[in-house]
Parts: structure tokens; sequence; C-alpha cells
């Protein structure tokens, strides 16, 4: 391929300005077009990007400028937007989950290798250098075989920070569906997919009070659990203990643990793509700080896309990868339904890991 990869964004909310700030600084990528429900909020986008235009979506689908859609609409649109997109010939990269039902997202999955283009799905995060340099760890062996996995979520709710956040409480939200995706993913590049699954969960409030921005004080109602706990069997045969909670008003927990038969990792907190990597063996039975010596230095959401690009380019897949979001989604809609049977139930798809990103990367700027 020329010159960058063309991107016409859909949805110019909160998250929007994370991307805006990262493709700002990668000649890879050039956002051309912005489309939002709120036309006010597709300008202002728009204005940051020389070159780009607010358009409605139509014509945004319709762009022959556009090669791909960045979708970061709220998830009960995503599997929408996507479908929209790939009819009209543009290769997909959407914000997690991949779609508010796991029916959804492999109805997407489908209609993108149907139509032989890219579908791509967040968190970016794992292409950072803490999952990255965790990786090189274990598949050096330090840890030796892996069999066990702490992931624990714990916060009081995005209501105290985000302006309108209501979806985080409809269906399609919640803290396994919204702060999941990271750590699944996460778990994924670490240990590989999961084979089966059990959860419990509850809702301790029923509504919720906005916390900041022009509609702060007001109440609304919750129609999701919002306090979960359950365990993953990985096909290794590694469990993992989870918590995903927008109940909890402080924690010591730890964010990713791993332990194997011959020393602990920790993995800094998987939302972000840097922090600490930590490593415990029965060698140097000290927790030691681990130099980071994998994956992008100075990443921020976005980097997904450069590797989205890259992949096009060098005709390789790309590592935001559409079966592992399915997987991913399929994991926590299964442990869902575990919440609701009480049984251990096995998740009906797997996936491949994406390829590891084995040296230091850093970005311009
Ligand atoms: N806010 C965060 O910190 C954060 C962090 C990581 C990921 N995400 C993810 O990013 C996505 C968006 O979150 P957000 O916080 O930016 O939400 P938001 O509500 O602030 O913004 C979503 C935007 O999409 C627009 N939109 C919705 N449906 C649309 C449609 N069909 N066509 C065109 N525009 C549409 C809305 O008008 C809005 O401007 C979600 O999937 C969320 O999980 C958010």
């Amino acid at each position: 391929m020329g010159g960058p990869l063309r991107i016409g964004v859909v949805g110019a909310g909160k998250i929007s300005g994370q991307y805006s700030d990262t493709l700002s600084r990668l000649p890879e990528l050039a956002i051309t077009a912005v489309a939002d429900l709120d036309l006010s909020r597709a300008q202002a986008l728009a204005e940051k990007h020389p070159g780009a235009r607010a358009v409605d979506l139509a014509d945004l689908y319709a762009a022959p400028d556009v090669d791909a859609v960045l979708n970061l609409t709220t998830p009960a649109h995503h599997a929408t937007v996507a479908h929209a997109a790939l009819a009209a010939g543009k290769h997909v990269y959407g914000e997690k989950p991949q779609a508010a039902t796991t029916a959804d997202g492999r109805s997407i999955t489908d209609a993108a290798a149907a139509a032989g283009l890219r579908l791509a799905c967040a968190p970016d995060t794992v292409l950072g250098t803490g999952v990255q340099t965790a990786r090189a760890v274990v598949e050096s062996g330090a840890i030796g075989v892996p069999h066990a996995a702490t992931a624990f979520m714990t916060a009081a709710g995005h209501e105290r920070w985000h302006p309108d956040p209501e979806f985080y409480y409809q269906p399609g939200g919640g803290p396994l569906l919204d702060m999941g995706p990271y750590y699944l993913t996460s778990l994924i590049h670490l240990l590989g997919p999961v084979r089966r699954v059990s959860a419990t969960s509850s809702r301790p409030r029923d509504e919720r009070v906005i916390g900041s921005g022009p509609r702060e004080g007001t109440t609304f109602p919750v129609s999701v659990d919002t306090h979960l706990t359950g365990t993953l069997e990985h096909h290794s045969g590694a469990l993992t203990t989870m918590i995903m909670s927008f109940d909890v008003w402080a924690a010591h927990l730890p964010r990713i643990e791993m332990h194997g038969s011959e020393g602990s990792l920790a993995v800094p907190d998987p939302n972000y793509f840097g922090g600490e990597v930590e490593l415990f063996t029965r060698e140097a039975p000290e927790w030691t700080a681990v130099p980071p010596s994998a994956g992008y230095a100075d990443g921020g959401r976005g980097i997904g896309l450069l590797d989205l690009a890259d992949a096009l380019t060098a005709g390789r897949d790309h590592r935001a990868a559409a079966d592992v979001a399915l997987h991913v989604l399929d994991v926590m809609e299964t442990m869902l339904l575990s919440t609701q049977t009480g049984a251990s139930i096995e998740v009906s798809t797997t996936c491949g890991r994406p390829a590891p990103i084995t040296t230091l990367l850093t970005l311009p700027g």
C-alpha cells in the first residue's frame, strides 16, 4: 500500500480523544473523515486533523478516501456500524467489546471473512511493554510451566468520572464486558484460550449517580450485575481466578499475577500500555523488576491500528485479531450465563494466540 491508512472515525465521544492524540503522532495513519450522531462532536474531532472533514454516516461509508472505519461508538452500536462499514468495503477496527453479544460478534467476524476485509478490535494495550514483556518472560521459561493466574479489576464505578455513564450499566455493559476485555485478552496472549468457565455475580445497588460533567447529580437505573467472581480453565490446563467489580471502594489486590512450576510473575494493569513487570523465581526468590524488553514503549490507544496498517502492507495477520475478540466476548457471555445457571460451562469458541512483539518499539513524537 502507498501512503497512510486512511481512517474514517465513527463515534467522537470520550475515548476518541486518546485515539486522536495517538494517530496525530503516526504518519502511517491519517484521519480523513469523522461521523457522529452528534455532528458537533464530529466537527470538533475533524478540526484537530488537517484534511479531515465531519460527514454524515452514509457519506463516511461511501467515501473513497476511507480505507478503514475506526468504530468508537458505544457497545450496543458496534455490530451495526461494523456491518455497514464492511458492506461498504472498509476494514474495521472497533472498540471493545467486539459487539454486545457473541452472536453479533460472530456475525461481523463472518461478514469480514466473507468480504476478505480485516476486522480488528481493541484492546491494544496488550501490545504495550507490560503484557509483551510479561509474555517474553513466560516464553523464556523463567516461571516454568504456568498453572494459575489471578485477574482482579476492582473499582467504585465509571459514573464517578464518565459524563454519560449509563451504557456501562445496561446490557452490553457491566464490569466484565467493559473491563474484562483487557484482562481476558492479556490472559489469552499469556496463557492461551479458555475451555470452560464458571461465575457468580451480584448487583449491590439498583441506582447510580453521575459524578461529573453537565449531568452531575443525575440518578439512573442499573440493569446489569456489577460485581462478578469467576474461574477460567484454559486449554493449557492453567486455571485463572477473576474478580470484576464496580462495587469496591478500595483494595490491595494485584491486577494480573501468573504462577508456574519455577516462579511467579506480576503483570501490570492491562488497561495501560506500560507498568512494571515483576518476577520471583525459585532461583532468585525475591520480587525483582523486569526491564521492558518488548512491545510499544510509549503506546497509546490506536497502536492496534498501526499494527493493522503494517499487517496490511506486510500481508500478515494483525494482532488485534477478530478471533481473539470473539473468543473474549464468548468467554464473558458464557461467564454471564454461568451466573444465571450456576453451572460450569464449556466455551464454544477458541482462538489462536496473536504473534508476540519480540522487540522494544517506540513511536515518533
Ligand atoms: N471512555 C473510556 O475511557 C473508554 C476507554 C476504553 C474504551 N472505551 C470504549 O470506547 C467506546 C466508546 O466509549 P466512550 O466512552 O467514548 O463513549 P461516549 O458515549 O463518550 O461516545 C460514543 C460516541 O459515539 C456516538 N455514537 C453512538 N452510536 C453511534 C452511531 N450509531 N453512529 C454514529 N455515532 C454514534 C455517540 O454520539 C457518542 O458521541 C465503548 O465501546 C467503550 O467501551 C471507552
